[in-house]
């Protein structure tokens, strides 16, 4: 059995262990990682799964980002890992279902991500709700993925995925 709980402080080293482990090294140069720079996660949708040990086997967080000209707010979901030994057991499922959830209940209506296809697909991410959207170089645009939490949510969004203003045209 897991536990969900959310993300504290006493988690991070943790978390973040998990992800060098989870991750080839240098993920921090990755170009999702320059929408993080300077921003926080989102508190309410960084969670940990931890088992009947307390052992920290999954974890999840969101950034906010705006996206074009218009600025219109959206989730960049990820990193999401699941401890090595753990995986293929559903966890990373439900830790994306659950933080979905909580999102799409927190008034989020979109969310973006730069991942596979083929595993995102089932959480209902496609390439088409991102087609209108560019993404920091370098990005395959194959891996670019939108989901609306609210239909119609990308309807006339477009442009470039860019860090988080509180102001829109900032
Ligand atoms: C991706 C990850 C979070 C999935 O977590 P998980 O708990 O193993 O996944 P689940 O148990 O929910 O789902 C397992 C299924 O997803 C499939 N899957 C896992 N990663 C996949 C991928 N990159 N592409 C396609 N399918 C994938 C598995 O083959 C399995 O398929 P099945 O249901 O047909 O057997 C986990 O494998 C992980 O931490 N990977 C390393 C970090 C990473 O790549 N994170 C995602 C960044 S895009």
């Amino acid at each position: 059995m897991f536990r969900i709980l959310r993300e504290t402080p006493d988690d991070r080293a943790e978390v973040e262990f998990l992800y060098d482990l989870a991750f080839a090294p240098g993920r921090t140069a990755l170009s999702s990682y320059r929408l993080r720079d300077g921003v926080d996660p989102v508190a309410a949708l960084s969670l940990v799964a931890r088992d009947d040990y307390d052992a920290l086997a999954g974890a999840i967080r969101y950034w906010p980002v705006r996206i074009g000209g218009t600025g219109a707010a959206a989730l960049l979901l990820g990193p999401v890992a699941v401890h090595p030994t753990r995986q293929g057991e559903g966890l990373g499922a439900l830790l994306i279902a659950e933080s979905l959830e909580r999102a799409a209940g927190l008034g989020w209506s979109r969310v973006v991500l730069v991942g596979d296809e083929p595993y995102y697909r089932r959480f209902g991410f496609t390439r088409e709700a991102g087609r209108a959207l560019d993404y920091p170089p370098p990005t395959n645009p194959d891996r670019l993925l939108a989901r609306a939490l609210v239909p119609g949510a990308f309807d006339g969004v477009a442009g470039m995925v860019r860090r988080w203003t509180e102001d829109p045209a900032g």
